[in-house]
């Protein structure tokens, strides 16, 4: 256990991370110059498109130091708030943590939330400044930040560059001598935690984990200590570039086990591996379920495709088990999925995966979160859609969930920033000076009113110098009603939104007005009205228009005619008929293009 060093990268996104992580794999010669494609460790599509790193991996590398063959494992971990559970579990499973700090940038908000799970988890923290190359670095003013924040010495602070290479060496060299081997007992029951899984359509789900004690052998009858289940181990082995089998793991080392595990629910990250016999007394600590904390339905364009689409879920969430859905319809969008996500990260890329790797062409309706529902009569109901909140008169009180949202700016646009969270009904919690010219403000939100265009506006306002962060902090009363959209006296139930009382009228009617912006003009007029209960409370028309898309080809010729229908065709396929009203998709979003 002396050679091992369990270690994780904790920064905030684009700081550089994989980039360094890179250059340690070649540098330890894990991965050849020439092998080395850009950021070997995303390895899904959409991480390299996007340059996030979506899943959390794991990597071992061997050094050579003083004589001496270490083994150092490398915990990657998700850089954004939607998967910082699966960031405490990773960095669970290690003794040290890497801080990577941009030195163009300084610290932000995630840098701080991360090195608050690592500190928690007692893990001994190496700072580094990445990024020196650049001519823009501000080292010194980063530095004081540094150290300020963590309480180390200037000379502590490593200077490096994942382009250049610089300092990779040092980084490796104080792992060894800095992170403390892992403890454990050897010969105690088998107590190991896992802390990612991935899917693989051939091996089925590979889980990953650290042994905390004990030990692992091939073929050995093992139990998932949440999941209840239990399993031969088939495969057991560590992580290189590929899956290294090897018979036997032991307390402190990190691998992979495979044991014909279907599907991606029946490995739940933070849960405890141990034996069928002679079992651990009690699972590791830390153990959550993942809940899905923003909604939204997910329904086919085209009716025919909702078997499709179905299978497509089925298959996404194999691989990915913090994905749920459930089926749902809509008198406007017909029949479709009420789908629950970690957050809006992860919302963008379950759509952007439908339509990419199933080719399917769906409709998302404006996302929203739950809502806990207290009725009169005692009982309490959770809502995950606005449109199936009960009616008013059997409610007493409707409890939303908070957050703690950390937020790090130079203090040029506090204001602005104060502004929105305050307009966002907002609650500052406290405000503190990094250095003379940036500040941190935490603010108490609803996450109803972030789960749209808040992160979006907060960019715009900052001009991109606003970083944000959060956590999930607990329910609260608030005075929420149902707004409704009639369009020709029909209630539309996919545009329907719960909203707080006091901003129900302004937001009413600027939800009408966006609509006649969206919905074109048809061959009647349409009434477009918001309503509160039986209560209109804003109307607009779009006016008829009266257009016979023929008329110009004088009845002559009849091929440019048909290609005109056809083209009228195709631009009503990406319309919904709602009533005698044809709506257009982007219709459905109107709620988040709202000035
Ligand atoms: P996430 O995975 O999204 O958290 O990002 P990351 O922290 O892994 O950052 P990544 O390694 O993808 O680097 C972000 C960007 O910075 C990329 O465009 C890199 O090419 C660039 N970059 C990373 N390290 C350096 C460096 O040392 N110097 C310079 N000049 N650019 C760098």
């Amino acid at each position: 256990m002396d050679s091992i060093r369990n270690f994780c990268i904790i920064a905030h996104i684009d700081h550089g991370k994989s980039t360094l992580a890179d250059r340690m794999l070649v540098h330890t010669k894990t991965v050849g110059e020439r092998e080395m494609r850009d950021q070997v460790l995303d390895s899904m599509d959409l991480e390299q498109e996007r340059g996030i790193t979506i899943k959390s991996h794991a990597i071992q590398m061997d050094y050579e130091h003083e004589g001496k063959t270490y083994k150092l494992n490398l915990i990657d971990t998700p850089g954004h708030v939607d998967f910082s559970y699966e960031v405490s579990r990773s960095i669970a499973a290690c003794e040290g943590a890497l801080l990577i700090i941009d030195s163009t940038q300084g610290i932000q908000a995630q840098t701080i939330s991360n090195l608050y799970l690592a500190l928690e988890n007692d893990l001994e923290i190496i700072p580094v400044l990445n990024k020196m190359d650049l001519p823009n670095a501000i080292p010194e003013v980063v530095e004081d930040q540094v150290i300020d924040l963590i309480g180390c010495d200037r000379e502590e602070i490593i200077h490096a560059s994942g382009k250049t290479g610089m300092g990779v060496e040092e980084i490796l060299e104080r792992i060894i001598e800095k992170v403390p081997p892992p403890k454990g007992d050897p010969e105690a029951p088998l107590q190991a935690l896992i802390f990612d899984s991935v899917f693989n359509s051939f091996r089925g789900v590979i889980a990953y984990f650290k042994i905390l004690n004990g030990q692992i052998k091939t073929k050995d009858l093992v139990k998932f200590v949440a999941t209840g289940k239990q399993y031969d181990a088939d495969e057991i082995g560590v992580l290189k570039l590929n899956m290294v089998p090897k018979n036997v793991l032991s307390a402190g080392d990190v691998g992979y086990i495979i044991s014909g595990i279907k599907t991606a629910k029946e490995v739940k990250v933070g849960d405890t591996i141990t034996h069928v016999e002679s079992p651990c007394d009690k699972a590791i600590s830390g153990f959550e379920e993942v809940k899905p904390m923003v909604f939204a339905g997910i329904y086919p364009v085209d009716a025919d495709d909702y078997e499709d689409l179905r299978s497509a879920m089925d298959k996404l969430q194999l691989n990915d088990a913090s994905l749920t859905f459930e089926p749902e319809s809509s008198a406007a969008l017909g029949f479709g999925f009420r789908c629950g996500f970690l957050g809006l990260l992860h919302m963008e890329i379950i759509q952007e995966r439908l339509e990419r790797e199933y080719d399917m062409n769906v409709i998302t309706t404006v996302p929203n979160v739950s809502y806990l529902v207290h009725l009169t009569d005692g009982n309490t109901v959770r809502v995950y859609n606005p449109s199936g909140l009960p009616n008013q008169t059997v409610i007493d009180t409707i409890e939303e969930p908070y957050i703690r949202a950390s937020i790090i700016t130079s203090s040029d646009f506090i204001g602005p920033v104060m502004n929105l969270c305050l307009d966002k009904r907002g609650v500052l919690i406290n405000q503190s000076y990094l250095t003379a010219e940036r500040a941190e403000l935490v603010f108490n939100l609803p996450l109803g009113e972030i789960v749209f265009d808040f992160y979006d506006k907060l960019k715009s306002i900052s001009r991109g110098y606003a970083s944000f962060d959060y956590h999930m902090n607990g329910y609260k009363p608030a005075k929420l009603v149902r707004l409704d959209i009639l369009l020709n006296g029909e209630m539309v139930d996919a545009l329907s939104t719960l909203t707080h009382f006091d901003n129900a009228y302004p937001f009413g009617r600027r939800m009408c007005e966006k609509l006649k912006e969206l919905i074109p003009r048809q061959q009647f007029d349409i009434a477009i009205q918001a309503a509160i209960g039986a209560k209109i409370i804003a109307r607009e028309t779009v006016k008829a228009v009266r257009k016979d898309v023929t008329a110009k080809c004088y009845g002559g010729d009849i091929s440019r005619k048909r290609k005109l229908l056809e083209k009228q065709k195709k631009g009503k396929k990406r319309m919904k008929q709602v009533g005698n009203v044809e709506v257009p998709q982007n219709a459905f979003l109107a709620v988040l293009k709202l000035d």
